[in-house]
């Protein structure tokens, strides 16, 4: 049962064990996954990917470490094998759990916290490596958190350099950088840094290999997408002329438009900070103005990621999505932290409101500034889920059109396309100089938790995988349509298109050689072909050498497992860790406590922290005394959780102090 991958663990804890005691966390195989809940009973045998994870060590002096996980399908089409895409959330603080969980991973967590798979998970184009930074956000961690954008991208170069130690194989692949919402910073932020990095390469630096970016519901222009928010709204039916707050919403888009215009004005250097507070207030009243008293309680008001759905007031999208109470849970689970080889553990949150509330990004520019640049020397696409309301696509669409990159501003008129999927239509696309817009119809915030396999596709318009069309349409206009395709379907043109037989992957290799940008890699094959002229005898040869292999590691295994199995205590390096982590946290309580009574963000950092509003305030408890259930595991499920963190009721809680939430409130009681 489960050979291949019960050898390839064992080879793995063969490894490890062979290791000198204080080296094992520098290497690969000290990362390696080898189970995780419902692994081997609810994910096909040759769906599991082969898989790393862990906390990589950054920098010593302050303790940083970030926390990925890469998964790496067994048998990767040809063409795919060189692609490593890095994923990130954004928050700022926001784990890219969410991402590897509920959008791009191959699994998903059930009701009873065990993995089932994503069909469309993106590790089936490249291998995904899902990473959560900056420290403090999801598993990473460190004694300083960052204050600023520049500050994120040195010490994510840093990552890269780590990850390609550990990972020597992969360090020539083609690298894409991909994520959402104020990953929209973070990742024109980096792939600058690392294209300049690439023309400056100090001693013994090797080039990253940076070929695309793909940013969904980015937050990249917070002036152009502050302004999108009454357009989006009326065009998406939330608010219209007849709604007793559209006077009120109308002179606040207006009082938004007048600070933006007054800024640049003044030159003013406009941080990548959300613009400002009148502008925030825009959508605060947006909001309240579509609060509904008629509906359930846990519907009073619009979900800002998904204008389809509707939520309690004043949460407003923030209990969304759904998966996020088996996810949360699963992260907390002890024997899912030991799978994920979590040594430093702490309680998983989705977004860390600490990580937010220092990143303040106040020296550095909106990262559509950089695009630019960038767009002369590698594509980026940007994608929208259009039910999106926070980073809607509307606000996407104008900022492009303001924008001039490769000689030109905006998209020309020919510029738009028909986007299909297989013979499904998936939204449109506007395409030129390196830049893609695409549309993704019905699709949320979190484009592929909605879409998983239309969203993987998005790969393939960076790689250059797709077919475009130009029809004439008879009345001298023209109908143009880029299609992308189902797994394995790009070359099947109705025949069976299972990628079973290796001879046929690579035939569709030979055929594609044309549109993607590396000549075919036939390692693969090549393997094939020796494969096949193996004759029989020297098989059974190398059955028998393997059993004999299996059999010495097994007994290595068990020997290694009686030494992991000592207390932890042990096994850790520096016993002074633990201390200096609860320390670190009484610190951090302080501080937020302080920030409980000086809190004054407003909807758009709830928002992109998912903070939740509490719904009834007398629900508010103040943290217990009791230091150590904070910042320990809780064990078991928790679903319903409501209290969930410190971070959570401490903003949700203070509604009075939150100039936004304030400032609706009070247009509330002045309306009565
Ligand atoms: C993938 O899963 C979705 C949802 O379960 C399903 O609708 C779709 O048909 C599946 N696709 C394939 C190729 O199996
Ligand atoms: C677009 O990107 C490619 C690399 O993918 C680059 O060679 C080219 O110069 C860029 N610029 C334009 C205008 O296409
Ligand atoms: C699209 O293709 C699928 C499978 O190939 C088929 O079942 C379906 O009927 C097609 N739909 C349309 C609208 O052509």
């Amino acid at each position: 049962m489960h050979l291949q991958y019960l050898i390839l663990v064992l080879a793995s804890a063969f490894l490890a064990a062979a290791l000198p005691y204080g080296s094992t966390r520098d290497k690969k195989s000290s990362y390696l996954v080898g189970s995780l809940p419902g692994l081997y009973s609810n994910i096909p045998l040759d769906e599991i990917p082969l898989m790393f994870s862990g906390q990589l060590p950054l920098y010593e002096e302050n303790n940083t470490h970030y926390y990925f996980w890469k998964h790496t399908d067994n048998h990767k089409a040809s063409g795919t094998e060189n692609r490593t895409i890095f994923w990130l959330n954004g928050g700022p603080g926001c784990s890219s759990m969410d991402g590897a969980l509920m959008e791009a991973g191959p699994f998903r967590i059930d009701k009873n916290l065990k993995v089932t798979y994503n069909n469309g998970s993106w590790h089936k184009l490249g291998d995904i490596v899902f990473v959560d930074q900056p420290a403090g956000t999801g598993f990473s961690y460190s004694d300083e958190l960052d204050h600023d954008l520049p500050q994120i991208t040195n010490e994510f170069i840093r990552f890269l350099e780590r990850f390609f130690e550990l990972f020597p194989e992969d360090s020539f692949n083609l690298i894409y950088l991909a994520g959402e919402s104020y990953a929209g910073q973070y990742i024109p932020y980096i792939a600058d840094a690392v294209l300049r990095r690439n023309k400056n390469l100090g001693k013994n630096e090797k080039p990253f290999n940076l070929k695309g970016l793909l940013i969904g519901n980015g937050y990249v222009a917070p002036d152009a997408q502050a302004l999108s928010y009454l357009p989006y709204a009326i065009q998406a039916g939330i608010l219209d002329p007849k709604n007793p707050e559209w006077h009120k919403v109308l002179r606040q888009h207006e009082a938004c438009q007048n600070s933006i215009n007054d800024a640049s004005r003044e030159d003013k250097a406009v941080g990548s900070e959300v613009s400002s507070h009148v502008c925030e207030r825009v959508l605060s009243l947006i909001l309240e103005a579509s609060r509904d008293p008629d509906r359930p309680e846990d519907q009073q008001c619009i979900n800002v990621y998904d204008y389809t759905l509707r939520d309690s007031y004043p949460s407003c999208g923030m209990n969304w999505p759904p998966d996020l109470s088996y996810v949360t849970p699963f992260l907390r689970k002890d024997p899912v932290l030991r799978d994920l080889n979590i040594e430093n553990h702490q309680k998983w949150k989705e977004c860390s409101g600490k990580v937010s509330l220092l990143f303040k990004a106040k020296h550095s520019m909106p990262s559509v500034t950089l695009l630019p640049s960038i767009l002369e020397q590698i594509p980026i696409i940007l994608f929208n889920g259009n039910r999106d309301i926070i980073c809607n696509y509307i606000g996407t669409e104008n900022f492009i059109k303001e924008m001039k990159w490769n000689g030109q501003t905006g998209f020309p008129e020919d510029a738009y396309f028909d986007w299909k999927y297989g013979n499904v239509t998936a939204g449109y696309i506007k395409k030129d100089r390196n830049l893609t817009f695409v549309n993704v119809f019905d699709a949320s915030h979190m484009v592929p938790f909605d879409k998983p396999e239309i969203s993987r596709s998005l790969i393939d318009l960076v790689t250059g995988d797709f077919i475009e069309k130009t029809e004439e349409t008879g009345d001298g206009k023209q109908k143009r349509t880029i299609t992308t395709y189902p797994l394995g379907a790009r070359n099947a043109n109705g025949s069976s298109n299972k990628p079973e037989a290796s001879s046929e992957v690579s035939g569709t290799q030979s055929e594609n050689t044309t549109d993607t940008e590396t000549p075919s890699h036939l390692t693969t094959s090549s393997e094939d072909k020796n494969d096949k002229s193996q004759t029989l005898s020297s098989r059974i040869a190398r059955i028998i050498q393997l059993v004999v292999v299996v059999v010495l590691i097994w007994g290595i295994y068990i020997l290694y497992s009686s030494y992991k199995s000592r207390p932890t205590s042990i096994i850790k390096s520096k016993s002074s860790n633990k201390k200096k982590n609860v320390q670190w946290a009484d610190q951090l309580r302080q501080f937020e406590e302080e920030e409980i009574k000086q809190n004054e963000r407003g909807i758009l950092y709830k928002a992109f922290n998912k903070l939740k509003g509490s719904n009834n305030r007398s629900k508010y408890t103040p943290l217990s005394g009791n230091l150590t259930e904070n910042i320990e595991l809780e064990e078991g499920p928790q679903i319903h959780d409501k209290s969930e963190t410190a971070d959570d009721f401490a903003i949700g809680s203070d509604d009075e102090e939150h100039e936004g939430m304030k400032q609706s409130s009070k247009g509330h009681d002045d309306s009565k």
